[in-house]
């Protein structure tokens, strides 16, 4: 099974608030896009690794995996899943029968471990699977007000992570249109959702944390250092 791995990275990290967009921040000894992509290049069964760059992006070029065989750059868009559509345009056209990982630029700390988890889902998720983390805290439902309503039951919670793994034609269809529907979609497995396919979770290391806020920049530091 060829798979395409999918990197939306055409973000401007509003909520980290830097001088540059946060993928090109510095963690260690390399940009977090620079490390993501490492780990993905490094993987044997990913086949190839489209990352969906800012149109104005004047970073991406500098980094030395700009000029890898195994990496296609295509123009991101307004939205994550505008970048994502873009990137599976183009998966499309070389490879149409093979599995999308899409994976966000912002989480530098993925192992293969994962990676090799979720493929291995294959079997018993063949609509495709997406890593996820249980939920810890207790969960409360409010009102709008700020007064808790309920308590969630936390047995049936999960934090939505990347990879997620789909088909590409079927992704690509079931986003193009939830998108063209005016649907919420905030990653890969809603656009699947919206279409009926119920996807697989797929437990995933607590480490691969989303690079967001200032704060998390240390922790990624901290997760990156361990072996
Ligand atoms: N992303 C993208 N295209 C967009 C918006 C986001 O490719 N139009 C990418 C980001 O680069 C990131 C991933 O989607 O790798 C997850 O998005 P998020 O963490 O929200 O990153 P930003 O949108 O850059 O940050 P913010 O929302 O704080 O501005
Ligand atoms: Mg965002």
């Amino acid at each position: 099974q060829s798979i395409i791995a999918i990197v939306p990275a055409a973000g401007i990290g509003s909520r980290m608030g830097a001088d540059k967009p946060k993928q090109y921040l510095q963690l260690g000894q390399q940009s977090i896009l620079a490390h993501t992509l490492d780990v993905l290049l490094s993987h044997d069964d990913i086949a190839h690794v489209i990352v969906a760059l800012h149109p104005q992006d004047k970073h991406f070029n500098a980094l030395p995996q700009a000029t890898h065989p195994k990496l296609s750059q295509v123009m991101g868009g307004g939205e994550r899943a505008d970048s994502v559509l873009a990137a599976l345009d183009y998966a499309l056209s070389i490879h149409p029968q093979a599995w999308a990982l899409v994976h966000d630029a912002a989480r530098p700390c993925l192992r293969h471990e994962d990676i090799n988890k979720l493929i291995g889902s294959i079997t018993q998720y063949p609509q495709g699977a997406i890593l996820a983390a249980p939920v810890r805290d207790t969960m409360k439902r409010s009102d709008v007000n700020g007064l808790i309503t309920s308590t969630v039951d936390r047995a049936l919670l999960w934090h939505a992570l990347t990879p997620q793994f789909f088909p590409i034609k079927t992704l690509h269809d079931n986003l193009s249109n939830a998108l063209a529907a005016n649907v919420l979609i905030t990653d890969e497995a809603s656009a699947m959702e919206w279409a009926g396919v119920m996807p697989g979770l797929v437990s995933g290391r607590a480490d691969n944390i989303k690079v967001t806020h200032p704060d998390d920049l240390h922790l990624a530091a901290l997760f990156m250092a361990q072996t």
